[in-house]
């Protein structure tokens, strides 16, 4: 075999004589170009032939067809930002004809629509398929939106817009499927959001199923039912409130304006009559159901039919009528590509028969390189590109090989085709549910695929591919384990022979060790065999434990069998049964000794807790065993077993009522034997997610009637009388969509990736370090640079060449570009260099061949908080403490117990309560969907460098790499459009790659593009910091009953890593808000970050504000615990009064902070929910049901807005003015889906008075505004809204001469052609900067000797904030015990933001925010290799870094109903036109989630007989949920676990009290 240009050995075709591999092809001639269709149309040979057999699809799409509307999110097919869709012509290969969904021809072939993983999908095996990538679905050009873009425009379904293409394609896959709303509800796991909270995609997503209309119609009652006002559009906007009502003539409208009158008649009657209050008139309510049936009667009717066909017919002719066609005929040829590229490494064979197939895997099987059977490429892709895996050779079966695609059912056996996708197998499954035949086994296959994976890999993913991986966490093996299984493996003895053996292998003895099976390099898995069930007493039931419900692995999973058999009339026993696991050792296993004991047992309660036991042993795992939750996953697998005898129990007692009806079917005598006995409230046990229907959510989003209110401009600069010029037009107040959604929807917005780049672009990596705490000892760039393609590699000596400073970081200046060689290494991914070449696979593999050597480590490596406070490891200058009134009062300052004194204000007859304790909350990953990408382009001799950048801090940029380069600042230009998302993760950790980028691009003097692979943007960028809070705390407990909150100590250490970013002002910011909404008169919190090798944490949407909350939220539940009084009862009590003030001095009236609105909310709120009678449902739900609890939380939030550092509350803008009427407004502020540019050009169409169209934002860019301050800290639209609107009345000032000369019907086109031959200046700078008493806290200013005694303490030191944004929620959960799962069953949210300034935007940073702050306290964990995580090497180095391993929210973790109201009659005349900002505040309403979670909990543990405090630390994952309940399973789980304790010892009680389920903080 020759060696090709790149050394590697390949195939190849140009001389195939010498090949024996062509033996089968040659003989019926092969094809060398894919057929490849893309949105309808074919791809030319000359293009088709540029796609490498070791090439994605999204590469291809993206790189070589330029169609960028496809986004790479993760690159390992877990965030769906990739999915396009894939169409085929195929024959029916499933057990009978049913082909529901598709389009049948006369032939029984149809044409099949799936969505798939562009990122993982090689572009070759879309040969001959049909690719439609979100371009092909519509576009903004022509208003050629498809409906379901239109309908996500509309509902406001984007924000950042970077997972909305995935989004729309993953929709339009399923309505090309006819989807249901059903379907739709159980389909869409295979994408990510981090912007919307899901709840306005799921409407657009289902309001155009085929089924919404009846859907709507069964809802509606209940919607009607609400108390609500004004209703529908799907616009967003209340039609009976529109200002533009008149002149709108959506279909919608219509009808509600005929409504209107016939509601009007009707109110008026019921007011005659008496009755029950009217609907609020003053509020707009658009509720899901609301915006679902109004589409349906906006949809343009005339097309409906065409964009339900558009799938269709955009499928090529062609590709339907093989084989007779052209076409038709090549594709029945195999397909030989072979890569001649400097890429090249791999060939592609497509065989089309199983003797070709199978002659490959003999000639090729056992060669030096081996070849590799690829199908799904899920799991292959994630080795090549992760694990590096390098497979020269691949062979992708065609769908033409019958026997590894058909699904069949025999007289004994249910057959499945090794290669058939899973997503067949669960569909074909799902049909042949009450099929007798195979009920038994369709079922637990269906249910348990319901959750493999997500529906885009389960779209290719195979069996074959799933058994042969031979991962310990599969979820198909343990259940196919169960079933008794047999897999078909054929091979060929010869490649001239020609015939076929098969053997056949129980699945079980298929796996020989951690991820080694019995296959030989020449065998192909054909199919699997199912034996299949009895028709009655034999059940199979499939388990799955996992870290988030859809689209995760399994921690734990298991299919278990059994068969019972009557014994005369006294009980059932158990005559087989086999409890296969996975999670559980290297390979799946069978707990056959358990097994072997229970066969012959009654079967009981009794005999399975014996069970249970026997199974602990067996299972036991290695304290340090990988993946850790050693006792949790001990845990479940025995409550899984629990759960398997209540489950069969149900169908035992289905089973037995059937023969009751008719023995004789049967062959049984009755009577049968008695049930086991199995309490009522036991039965909740039985209910697991697995084989529920997936919940769906629905919600109402209630505000304001939109009115333009003036707020602090009114105090800065009189309006000018040109403003009023065309109100009519007003958007402002309006719940308009995004001003970038369109584009967001069709793939059009532009990111910094999609930017097109010049022809000399050179592509980057980044050589991070893989230890730390051990010194560089010297770095070879040697064997990079022999690489063909690597261009160079640059240290830090180059940066010195040109001059450069190393040192960057955005306060303490103690990070750098490049490590010096001879320097410690602080972190695992600290960057030592980067590589340039000719793309990005190229710069990768140079990177991983530069020789880097490490000296050795000396010292303990301080990774968590716990190591830091031992070691003494802090960043000590910024140690701050905020204190007032006298806490030592209630504790002695020494931990002398004796010496303790009671609080000296205590009246004679009142108690005081204390607690003492701490509180843990995890990091958080950012998890924006675009990672950080820059793309530096030099000129003029690399003197000038211009970076396209994705960050919220262009100015920082811009100095770090004018620094790092040696360049003037004003030769660096950074420009911006938008961002895919950053909640503060691009606020300062987004330089350090723009920095090495730019040197790298001086250096070279060509263009260079860095984007940070998701695992490199997770391992270096930091997140949010993990917090442990040690607090001492009291109330006094008057003689009345009544509890006034008395004291707060709190010592407050955060893990800021191994440099200082923004950690100083993130624990300040916990400071300032640990006091929540509560009144503390004695008050102490002291603050310090810690210094660890984690990577520098950094500002994330809250920035320390929700931990120092949450903190004290914790606080005030085991305070009120103590009290014996129900938290809500402590909170109401405590919420600051006016005239009280916060530790940091800021007193609670109108003229310091504002309306104080906290207790009217939560007056409001909580009587409109109606909690009182809520918690007795509560109550009685959790006495029923012993394995269900339902909890739920209502808690208030104060959320300070401007930056604490005084300089930074200002911004400019830039406002020009053109000649034909309209504006284009730059500013200082950055775009990640916020929409400040919407609000800053409705604050601009207001000011101008001119309608919103008139009004662009383009980007932001340092040389049209410069010295700006990162977006960040909620309050952009505060401070370049005030700019902008600063710039307008400039440029209207100017104007009004003209104005008083052309009279007031003169438009704003007029005006401004006038001025400019009048030669006035249309164009203005604005600025503005909060008012200096306004903002600013310094720490260290003296208390002045004649400071007056009745100001609040600390106020000398200044104010830090400008107003506060307030907020109450409240939400309700249930658990499920045996699990630890969760579901959020209600979340209502009443928000305080002033005049909205567009209620829509700002709603849905409310739910965005909200379901983040879920995640953070839910689901999210951040894992480092520390002493909990021992499993994990090197120590120091973060394990999470893909969505595979860390968990964000997805569509079914939303509320299943999700209300968000603003509140009523509030403004704020401290921001402009008095809205109040909300990025950041909502964010801790998310963790409502949680004590809900922990008072569910608390509802198990007292029903156990515990009513004690326990320490709940965040995140509530399933892991924390599970073993916190502490039910007998959990303890004999750990006590299974510590073995070398002894059972008798104390100490070992005590190890189970205090267990604490693993973290990292
Ligand atoms: C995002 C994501 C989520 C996932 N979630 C889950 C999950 O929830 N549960 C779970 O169990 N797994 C999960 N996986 C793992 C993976 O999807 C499965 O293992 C899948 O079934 C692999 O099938 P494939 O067709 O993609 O295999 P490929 O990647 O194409 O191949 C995998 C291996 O199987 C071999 N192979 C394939 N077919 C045959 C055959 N017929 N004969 C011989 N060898 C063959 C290949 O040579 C290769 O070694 C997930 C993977 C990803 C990327
Ligand atoms: S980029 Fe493909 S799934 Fe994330
Ligand atoms: S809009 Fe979904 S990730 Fe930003």
């Amino acid at each position: 075999m020759p060696p090709n240009k790149s050394g590697l050995n390949v195939l190849s075709y140009e001389n195939d004589d010498d090949l024996d591999l062509l033996y089968s092809f040659k003989k019926r001639g092969y094809r060398t170009t894919p057929i490849l269709y893309v949105n309808g149309k074919q791809i030319s040979p000359d293009l088709a032939r540029k796609a490498r057999p070791n090439q994605t699809l999204l590469s291809f799409l993206r790189d070589v067809l330029r169609l960028t509307g496809s986004k790479l999110g993760c690159a390992e097919g877990g965030c769906g930002a990739c999915t396009v869709m894939i169409s085929r012509f195929e024959k029916s290969n499933t057990a009978s004809s049913n082909d529901e969904g598709t389009n049948d021809d006369n032939d029984g072939g149809a044409i099949k629509h799936y969505a798939v993983n562009a990122c993982l999908m090689p572009v070759l095996a879309a040969d001959g398929c049909h690719i439609t990538t979100v371009e092909g679905v519509g576009s903004v050009k022509d208003d050629n939106l498809h409906p379901i873009q239109r309908a996500m425009v509309d509902m406001h379904g984007s924000q950042c817009g970077f997972c909305t293409p995935g989004i729309i394609v993953a929709i339009y896959s399923l309505l090309a499927n006819n989807a249901t709303t059903a379907h739709m509800e159980e389909h869409l796991d295979g994408n990510l959001c981090r912007c919307t909270g899901y709840r306005p995609i799921w409407d657009a997503a289902r309001s155009l199923c085929s089924d919404i209309e009846d859907v709507c119609t069964n809802k509606v009652h209940e919607h009607m039912n609400a108390e609500m006002g004004v209703i529908r559009g799907p616009c967003g906007t209340p039609c009976r409130s529109c200002p533009e009502r008149d002149s709108c003539e959506m279909d919608c409208n219509a009808k509600d304006k005929e409504n209107g009158k016939t509601d009007q008649k009707e109110k008026s009657m019921e007011n005659g009559g008496g009755a029950k209050s009217a609907p609020k008139e003053n509020l707009c309510c658009s509720s899901s159901v609301d915006k679902m049936s109004s589409y349906q009667s906006v949809l343009p009717k005339d097309s409906a039919s065409s964009w339900r066909n558009q799938p269709i017919d955009m499928f090529p002719d062609s590709l339907t009528s093989a084989p007779d066609s052209e076409i038709g005929m090549e594709l029945f040829k195999p397909l030989l590509v072979v890569d001649s590229t400097a890429h090249g490494r791999s060939t592609w064979m497509k065989p089309t028969t199983i003797l070709e197939l199978l002659s490959l895997l003999r000639q090729y099987g056992e060669s030096d390189n081996g070849c590799k059977i690829i199908v799904g490429n899920t799991e292959v892709g994630i080795e090549t590109k992760f694990k590096h895996a390098v497979y020269p050779c691949l062979i992708y079966p065609s769908q033409t090989i019958d026997s590894l695609y058909d699904i069949t059912i025999t007289s004994t056996h249910f057959r499945l085709g090794a290669c058939t996708s899973l997503g067949t197998v669960q569909q074909e499954c799902e049909r042949l549910i009450g099929n007798a035949n195979v009920d038994r086994i369709a079922k637990p296959i269906y249910n348990m695929l319901r959750w493999f994976a997500s529906t885009q890999i389960r779209n290719v993913a195979c069996l074959g591919g799933n058994l042969v991986t031979a991962s310990p966490i599969s979820d198909m093996n343990p259940m196919l384990v169960s079933m008794n299984a047999n897999l078909v493996v054929a091979s060929i003895s010869s490649i001239s022979e020609g015939s076929i053996t098969r053997r056949i292998i129980p699945v079980l003895d298929f796996f020989c060790s951690y991820r080694t099976v019995d296959l030989k390099p020449y065998e192909l898995v054909e199919c699997i065999d199912v034996p299949l069930t009895r028709e009655i007493f034999e059940y199979v039931v499939p388990f799955k434990q996992a870290r988030r419900r859809e689209d995760d692995i399994s921690i734990v999973t298991s299919g278990m069998r059994i068969i019972l058999a009557p014994k005369e009339s006294e009980h059932y026993v158990i005559e087989d049964m086999t409890l296969a696991f996975g999670g559980m050792a290297p390979t799946t296993i069978v707990a056959s000794e358990t097994a072997s004991n229970l066969i012959g047992m009654p079967f009981c309660a009794q005999t399975f807790k014996k069970g249970g036991e026997i199974l602990r042993e067996e299972l036991k795992l290695p304290d340090d065993v990988p993946g850790g939750q050693a006792e949790y996953r001990i845990t479940v697998a025995s409550s899984f077993l629990y759960q398997f005898f209540l489950t069969v129990a149900t169908e035992l007692k289905m089973d037995a009522d059937k023969i009751q009806m008719d023995p004789i079917k049967y062959g049984i005598s009755i009577p049968l034997p008695p049930l086991p006995l199995v309490e009522e409230e036991e039965m909740s046990g039985t209910q697991q997610f697995v084989s529920s229907k997936k919940p769906s959510s629905l919600g109402m989003q209630t505000y304001p009637t939109p009115k333009v209110v003036e707020g602090i401009e009114k105090k800065i600069s009189p309006t000018p009388a040109t403003a009023a010029l065309q109100t009519s037009s007003n958007s402002l107040g309006k719940p308009l969509p995004h001003a970038s959604a369109p584009f967001h929807c069709t793939g059009e917005a532009i990111y910094v990736d999609d930017i097109p780049t010049p022809p000399s672009t050179l592509h980057a990596f980044l050589l991070l370090a893989t230890e730390c705490d051990v010194t560089l000892k010297s770095i070879n760039k040697e064997a990079a640079l022999k690489i063909p393609g690597v261009v160079d590699v640059y240290t830090h000596d180059d940066l010195v060449k040109l001059g450069g400073e190393n040192a960057i970081g955005p306060i303490m200046h103690d990070e750098c570009v490049f490590l010096p060689v001879g320097e410690k290494i602080v972190s695992v991914g600290q960057v030592l260099g980067i590589v340039i070449g000719n793309s990005i696979e190229i710069s990768e593999i140079g990177a991983r061949s530069v020789k880097v050597e490490y000296g050795e480590k000396q010292v303990q490596t301080i990774v968590s908080i716990d190591d830091a406070i031992k070691a003494g490891s802090f960043y000590e200058f910024a140690r701050h403490t905020l204190e007032r009134g006298d806490v030592d009062s209630v504790f002695c300052s020494s931990d002398n117990k004796e010496e303790e004194k009671e609080p000296l204000s205590m009246q004679p007859r009142e108690r005081v309560v204390k607690v003492e304790g701490s509180f843990r909350c995890g990091g958080q990953e950012h998890f924006y969907l675009e990672t950080n990408t820059t793309l530096v382009i030099p000129s003029e001799a690399a003197t000038n460098l211009t970076i396209y950048c994705s960050t919220q801090a262009p100015t920082k940029t811009q100095t770090y790499c004018a620094s790092s380069t040696n360049t003037p600042a004003s030769k660096v230009v950074v420009r911006m459009k938008r961002m895919g998302g950053g909640f503060g993760g691009k606020e300062t950790r987004s330089i350090f790659a723009s920095c090495a980028a730019a040197v790298a691009a001086k250096l070279v003097n060509k263009p260079v593009k860095l984007t940070l692979d998701r695992n490199v943007d997770m391992s270096t960028t930091g997140g949010r910091h993990s917090f442990v809070v040690e607090y001492r705390a009291s109330a006094i407990a008057t003689e009345e009953g009544e509890f006034k909150l008395h004291s707060l100590d709190a010592k407050l250490f955060s893990n800021a890593g191994c440099a200082f970013d923004l950690s100083g002002p993130v624990m300040d910011r916990a400071l300032f808000h640990i006091d929540n909404c509560y009144f503390w008169p004695n008050f102490r919190a002291v603050g310090v970050p810690c210094k660890t090798v984690q990577p520098p944490h950094t500002a994330f949407r809250g920035f320390g504000g929700p931990q120092g909350l949450s903190a004290c939220e914790h606080v005030i539940e085991h305070l009120a615990l103590a009290c014996g009084i129900h938290g809500d009862v402590l909170r109401r009590q405590s919420l600051y009064e006016l005239g009280q003030s916060t530790p940091f001095g800021m007193t609670f009236g109108e003229q310091a902070s504002g309306k104080w609105n906290v207790p009217r909310m939560w007056d409001e709120l909580y009587e409109k929910l109606n909690i009182s009678s809520r918690r007795e449902a509560i109550d009685a739900f959790n006495k029923q049901n012993k394995w269900k609890k339902r909890g739920l939380a209502f808690i208030p939030t104060k959320f300070g807005i401007a930056f604490t550092a005084k300089f930074m509350n200002q911004g400019g803008a830039l406002v020009h003015l053109y000649t034909d009427g309209t504006v284009l407004v730059t500013h200082g502020g950055t775009e990640m889906g916020q929409g400040l540019h919407t609000k800053v050009c409705q604050i601009a169409a207001h000011a101008f008075g001119i309608p919103l169209a008139d009004v662009y934002v383009n980007d932001s860019s340092t040389d049209k505004v410069a010295n700006t301050i990162p977006t960040a800290a909620s309050q952009s639209t505060d401070l370049y809204g005030m700019a902008t609107l600063d710039a307008c009345r400039q440029i209207l000032m100017r104007l009004e001469p003209i104005r008083q000369q052309m009279g007031p019907d003169a438009s704003l086109s007029d005006l401004a052609t006038k001025g400019f031959f009048e030669r006035i200046d249309l164009s203005a700078h604005g600025f503005y900067a909060i008012d200096a008493s306004r903002c600013g806290f310094n720490w260290d200013a003296p208390l002045p000797d004649d400071y007056p005694c009745d100001l609040p303490p600390n106020s000398h030191k200044g104010q830090p904030f400008n107003y506060f944004t307030q907020g109450v929620a409240c939400t309700e959960v249930e658990i499920d015990v045996l699990s630890g799962n969760h579901r959020t069953i209600q979340a209502d949210l009443l928000v305080d933001l002033g005049a909205s300034l567009n209620p829509m935007i700002d709603i849905g940073q409310i739910e965005g925010a909200f379901i983040q702050g879920m995640g953070w306290s839910t689901m999210e964990e951040v894992i480092y290799a520390d002493d909990d995580h021992a499993w994990i090497r090197p120590r120091g180095k973060v394990f999470t870094t893909g969505p595979g391993t860390y968990k964000i929210p997805a569509f079914n973790d939303v509320p299943e109903t999700f209300n968000v109201s603003l509140l009523e009659d509030t403004e704020n005349p401290f921001a402009v036109h008095s809205g109040k900002a909300v990025g950041e505040p909502p964010f801790f309403l998310g963790a409502c989630v949680f004590f809900a979670i922990q008072e569910a909990i608390q509802a198990f543990r007292v029903q156990n007989g515990d009513a004690n405090y326990f320490e709940m630390r965040m995140p509530a994952t399933s892991e924390r949920i599970r073993m916190m309940c502490a039910d007998e399973f959990v303890v004999e789980s750990i006590r299974s676990q510590k073995r070398d304790i002894s059972p008798d010892n104390k100490a070992l009680e005590e190890v189970i009290k205090k267990f604490q389920p693993k973290g990292s903080y």
